[in-house]
Parts: C-alpha cells; structure tokens; sequence
C-alpha cells in the first residue's frame, strides 16, 4: 500500500534526515508533501532525485495525507497534530508533546511494536538519547530484568537541531581564524568545552534530557519499577550520542552473557576489541542505523556478579529520531 506522507519540519536536522531515509528504505511513498514555518515557504528539497517544493504549515495542510511525520519542536506538534489527526492522518512525533500522555503509544520498534495498535491518531517517538539506551538495554533486560541503570551521556550538538551544528562550526571557524568565539543560541560555548544538557533543571534537581530518560524508559519497557539515575552532557561533537551505562541485574550475568544476547539484538552491532582499543564512537555511528556497543565487563564494585557496564555510540538524527520514526510508519502500512 502506497501512502501520502508529509513531513512537518522538513528544513531541520531531523526532517532532511527523514527523506534520505524515506527514500533508502524504499518507504511506500504515494505522495510526499514538505512543510516548514513560513520562512522557508517556497524553497525546495529533492526527494528520489524530484524536487518538492516546501510549504508553509498550516492546520489545512492536511487534507489527503495519510501518515504526518512531525518534527518541529513541541509547541508546533501540540498546535498542528490535532488538526493534522482531525483530517485522518497518523501523526509519528519527534517532539516531547505527546510522550507521556496516557493513551499515546511511545515506540521503540525493537523493542515495543506491539504498543502502536492501540494508538488515536498520535504515536510519539521517544527522546534521542532513550531510544539508544533502549536498544541495547531492552535485550539484556528480557534475558534478566535490570533493576538499576546509571546512565551518563555524552550528546552531540546536532541533537538541539540544526542550529546546533552551525552554532559548532561557527566557533571551531572563529578560533582557527583567531576571532573572538561567539556564544548564541547554547548556554555556553561549546568548542573546547562540555556542560550540562542545555534543558531545563527540573524541582528534582535533574534537568529534562535526564528525567526523560528515566520516564519513557519506564513506559517503553512497561517496567514502571525500574530504576535509572542520568547525566546528560553535551560535548562538541557534531553528530551521535554516546552513553556510559552501568546495569544492576536481578540475577548474576558475566560479560560474555551479556556479549551473546547483544550479538543477535536487533539494531544492535558490537564494538568491543579490546587488544585494538577498538570501542564505540561518535565518528563510527554517525550516519547509520546500528547502535555501537562495546567495554562490555564486569563492574568489579559489585562482588555478586549482577553488574556490568557498557558505552554505546548511536546516530541521535538517525535511529535516535528519523530512522525510529519511519520504523513506526513502516509498522503502519
Ligand atoms: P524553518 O526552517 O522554516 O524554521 P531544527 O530542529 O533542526 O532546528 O528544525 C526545526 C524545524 O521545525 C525546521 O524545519 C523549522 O522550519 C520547523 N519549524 C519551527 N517552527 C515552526 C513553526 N512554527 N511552523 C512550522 N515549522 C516550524
């Protein structure tokens, strides 16, 4: 079956990323309709070697369309999803809108397909830096439940947009040509620097990059008891999250346990060469599906051989937000 799909939002990081793997994955596209702020109205974008020419968004921009897939922060998904859900369209949503709302499936399709049935119109797709942590985690937390996480991550600049990577060059430009380094849009510099995830700190201390990491994973894995405490840093690279995961398991598991489940895990490939000093990065992650896991061992500050740790890298533009988006829609038609 061959769909109408539009994809809101489709001058940022993740909409451009959305037709490149709209088009690799052969999605079955009856019509492509692009849309953006007005500022961009009339610029165009080339889909399978056609151009299509972007529109302004407006809540008419719907009629016709079948799957709408919305990135384009979350004060745009709230105004626009209805009206797009109201013209008979799914909406798959990048933002944080919708995530925790009862009755809104949160999907990571390898590990909770099942949940998009029961969905009315809006299904959102979770944080960046959770569906990597999921990926990996969900495996290993089928064979024996992790009780604990402690998560410290390492995120990319394009992670905040586009705007995050220019912000990026434009300082790394300024320093190699010795001009004072600007600061615009993050809290901080961010060439030769790292700070806390630019997002707000919440009342419980935990800015919101962590405390959604802890809730989606709690409703994606539909283990409400799960404990996870997060770090959530930004560090000047321009693409792929990283993430240091420390499990506490119910049972015992060693190293090469957690190796065999994570070598058949679905979007999963395993960098962990130790004699090379071979382990997941950024540079290796970025532009494609599969999220890097490696350092796989045994955490030697538990003597009951419940814990390990790992580092995994993902692309955050990629399986972290528009490839997971357009499993979702595959999982649709
Ligand atoms: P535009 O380029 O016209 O501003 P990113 O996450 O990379 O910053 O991209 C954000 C995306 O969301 C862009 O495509 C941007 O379009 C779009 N966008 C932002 N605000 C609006 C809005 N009010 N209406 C429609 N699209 C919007």
């Amino acid at each position: 079956m061959s769909v109408t799909v539009a994809i809101v939002g489709a001058t940022g990081a993740v909409g451009q990323e959305f037709l490149a793997v709209l088009a690799e994955r052969d999605f079955p596209i009856k019509s492509l309709k692009l849309l953006a702020s007005a500022r961009s109205a009339g610029k165009s974008a080339t889909f399978r070697g056609r151009e299509i020419v972007i529109e302004e968004l407006t809540k008419d921009s719907f009629a016709g369309v079948q799957i709408a897939l919305f990135s384009a922060g979350g004060s745009t998904s709230k105004e626009f999803a209805p009206a797009a859900v109201a013209a008979g369209a799914i909406v798959v949503d990048n933002s944080s809108a919708f995530r925790m709302k009862d009755g809104i499936p949160l999907v990571v399709p390898e590990v909770n397909p099942e949940a998009i049935r029961k969905h009315s119109g809006v299904i959102a797709n979770p944080n960046c830096s959770t569906i990597i942590m999921n990926v990996a985690v969900w495996p290993l937390h089928k064979a024996n439940r992790v009780k604990r996480a402690v998560v410290s991550t390492y995120q990319a600049v394009s992670g905040a947009g586009a705007w995050g990577l220019y912000e990026l060059e434009a300082q790394q430009r300024a320093f190699a040509a010795g001009q004072p380094i600007v600061k615009e849009k993050f809290p901080h510099q961010i060439f030769n620097n790292v700070f806390s995830h630019n997002s707000a700190v919440a009342a419980n201390g935990y800015n919101e990059e962590e405390n959604k990491l802890v809730q989606e994973t709690r409703k994606i894995f539909n283990d409400p008891r799960i404990m996870i405490t997060g770090t959530c840093v930004r560090v000047p690279i321009p693409r792929a999250h990283s993430e240091s995961i420390n499990l506490e398991f119910e049972r015992p598991i060693t190293p090469d346990q957690v190796r065999q489940i994570l070598s058949k895990a679905p979007g999963v490939k395993i960098v962990d060469d130790p004699a090379a000093n071979m382990f997941p990065m950024p540079l290796d992650a970025s532009g494609q599906d599969l999220v890097l896991a490696g350092r796989i061992r045994q955490d030697i500050s538990r003597e009951d051989g419940r814990g390990i740790d790992l580092f995994v890298s993902g692309d955050q533009i990629r399986k972290g937000a528009a490839t997971n988006a357009v499993q979702i829609a595959e999982l649709l038609v």
